[in-house]
């Protein structure tokens, strides 16, 4: 027997990158399960969780992949990057060196995944609003330079992880 969660009209794969701790996994978690992990511990290999949802008229399962910031605990590149149609690239809005790391990643991006891939920058972390060293202006400009979506988010409160999600399944559908 199938339950309701298992019907759905599309899948689209999304991947998740940027640098260790920037709160890819929370961003994941607290989108998939409504959950933050103040102690979480890196990623080792890849993770995957999924959530069906509506986007338009569609029921969209949007499955997102997670791995590891730190090169040693990386997932196989090729085979995470393989069919995804969305990538989140994410920095910490308190780490500077998070945010200029966003070129790397963008260059990996581009070098393993179909170039009509969605892509959308993240500042993640803006609740800790004292330690910010990442202004919106900046990311705003980075983003318009490289003609990405952007979005500020919070994975401990939650604050526009639903709408950084549904916005890019809104993009790729
Ligand atoms: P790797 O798996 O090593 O690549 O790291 P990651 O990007 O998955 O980071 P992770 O989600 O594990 O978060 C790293 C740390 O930052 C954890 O201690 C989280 O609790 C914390 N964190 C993640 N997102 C937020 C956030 O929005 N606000 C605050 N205050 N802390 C966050
Ligand atoms: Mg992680």
């Amino acid at each position: 027997m199938t339950s309701d969660q298992d019907e759905f009209d599309l899948l689209f794969k999304i991947v998740l990158l940027g640098d260790s701790g920037v709160g890819k996994s929370n961003l994941l978690s607290q989108f998939c399960r409504n959950e933050f992990n103040f102690e979480s511990k890196s990623t080792i290999g890849v993770e995957f969780a999924a959530r069906t949802l509506k986007i338009k008229d569609k029921t969209i399962k949007a499955q997102i992949w997670d791995t590891a910031g730190q090169e040693r605990y990386r997932a196989i590149t090729s085979a995470y990057y393989r069919g995804a149609v969305g990538a989140l690239v994410v920095y910490d809005t308190t780490n500077y060196d998070s945010f200029g790391n966003i070129n790397n990643w963008l260059t990996e991006l581009k070098e393993n995944s179909n170039e009509n891939i969605v892509v959308m920058l993240v500042g993640n972390k803006i609740d800790l609003v004292n330690l910010r060293s990442v202004s919106i202006t900046k990311g705003k400009e980075f983003a318009d330079e490289y003609q990405l979506n952007f979005i500020e988010t919070s994975a401990k409160d939650s604050t526009n992880v639903e709408l950084a999600f549904t916005t890019i399944l809104n993009k790729i559908y």
